[in-house]
């Protein structure tokens, strides 16, 4: 019972109803370039920064050999997670001016664009490449809505992981990461006091609500996380004031880098031996790598305290848009997604573990080795910033608090404003 991916719409695969909707299916309504559209695929995503577009890279490069004939268009926006590639996509979809594909987080974000009418249904490409059983049962049911699938995974990753410079720790008289809240902010004291270095490290403002997730989930356990997201989640409870007031506490002791410098400068700061801490999704291993940093000596990982035991997943899918210009080369590249040689080149890169079950583990060391064996155990709960538990207008309304938070330090105004958000968002 404890591997359900619990807390965003895992109900939603269940409601089959034949007939109903009006998606298509992988066959037939492409426009665009003469023979289907073969002569270009345009791919839209946020990997443009330090790590990401190495994973990319790799997936592309993959593609080009299997697919010489087709021109791969990267039609990347920076910014860490979608923040500003989203608002970019949604304009286009809305003047029907779609890419060949675009990343979409598996869970509530994805089932927003589905509900939309803005996905073509892929049941037809999953039969025809065999991918029923391909990826975790749970992780289907986040991508299917009324009995249809609708995109393709290509990772897990884990947003609650406790990245630190163990060297930083030392110099702090600190054995061992915190593995609970209160014990954290007592470390960040400790670290401010006896180092003089960042405890905690922060960037551009999503980095706060990514932040926010990890501490709601350390306080308030799986279960209590997990029902926040459900219809009547009591965002109003005690325990939820106790864990804003932790955030709170945890802001006051980071640095905030630059918004321009995104997650990146933040996370940097603890590889250079500037800071103590980050917590900050997987993604963040990738980059260390690319950054010529040791695993084990220039950065060591836990779970975020008070987190020992669940993964907080997310999964980044690629779909095909309805109307996309080159529907054919969209298939082609969604093969090279799903398939286990690109999945085995992206993921190493990334800072992710593969979504297909049959990846070839021995290419997956260190942090990734370790992010394996906790993906067959851990329980496991939705990202609410990476698109899993909250869809698109709920997400925007808990940034829009996180920010006057981070502004007034109000705890009650920003409990109020959360409370709101949850009855105005639609708890599923
Ligand atoms: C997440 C995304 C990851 C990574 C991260 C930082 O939302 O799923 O793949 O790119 O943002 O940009």
């Amino acid at each position: 019972m404890s591997k359900r991916l619990i807390g965003a719409v895992a109900a939603i695969g269940l409601l089959a109803v034949a007939g109903c909707g009006n998606g298509g299916d992988t066959n037939g309504s492409g426009s665009g370039d003469s023979g289907g559209g073969k002569s270009e695929v345009e791919v839209f995503s946020w990997w443009t920064g330090g790590g990401e577009a190495k994973g990319l890279e790799a997936m592309v490069k993959d593609f080009g050999k299997k697919q010489p004939d087709i021109a791969f268009k990267n039609a990347a926006v920076a910014g860490g997670s979608g923040t500003n590639a989203k608002a970019i996509l949604e304009s286009r979809l809305q003047s029907n001016d779609p890419p060949d594909s675009f990343q979409g987080h598996a869970g509530a974000e994805l089932q927003d664009y589905i509900k939309a009418g803005r996905l073509e249904d892929l049941n037809s490409f999953y039969d025809e490449q065999g991918l029923r059983d391909t990826f975790p049962e749970q992780l289907v049911e986040q991508i299917t809505f009324e009995g249809k699938i609708y995109s393709v995974p290509v990772n897990i990753h884990r947003s609650n992981v406790l990245w630190y410079n163990p060297a930083v720790l030392t110099e702090a008289g600190i054995t061992a990461p915190a593995t609970t809240v209160e014990e954290f902010i007592t470390q960040l004291k400790t670290i401010k006091e006896k180092t003089g270095k960042i405890p905690i490290s922060l960037g551009a403002q999503w980095t706060a609500d990514h932040l926010l997730e990890s501490v709601l989930l350390g306080d308030l356990g799986t279960d209590g996380y997990n029902a926040l997201w459900a219809k009547g989640g009591d965002w109003a409870s005690a325990d939820v004031t106790k864990a804003l007031d932790h955030f709170k506490q945890i802001v006051e002791m980071a640095n905030t880098e630059a918004a321009s410098t995104d997650w990146q400068a933040a996370a940097k700061n603890v590889v250079d031996g500037k800071a103590a801490y980050v917590i900050m999704g997987d993604w963040a291993d990738g980059y260390f790598r690319e950054l010529g940093k040791k695993p084990d000596v220039d950065y060591r990982w836990a779970a975020s305290p008070g987190t020992d035991g669940t993964y907080m997943w997310l999964s980044d899918s690629f779909t095909l848009p309805k109307g996309a210009p080159h529907k054919d080369a969209a298939i082609e590249w969604l093969k090279e997604c799903a398939s286990k040689e690109g999945q085995d080149l992206f993921n190493p890169a990334k800072g992710s573990i593969p979504a297909r079950k049959d990846a070839d583990v021995s290419l997956y060391k260190d942090y990734l080795a370790w992010a394996l064996e906790e993906w067959k155990s851990n329980d496991l709960a939705g990202s609410f910033w990476h698109g899993v538990t909250a869809n698109n207008k709920w997400h925007t309304d808990i940034d829009t608090a996180v920010g006057l938070f981070l502004q007034s330090k109000d705890v009650g105004k920003f409990q109020t404003s959360l409370v709101d958000a949850a009855k105005n968002g639609g708890q599923v």
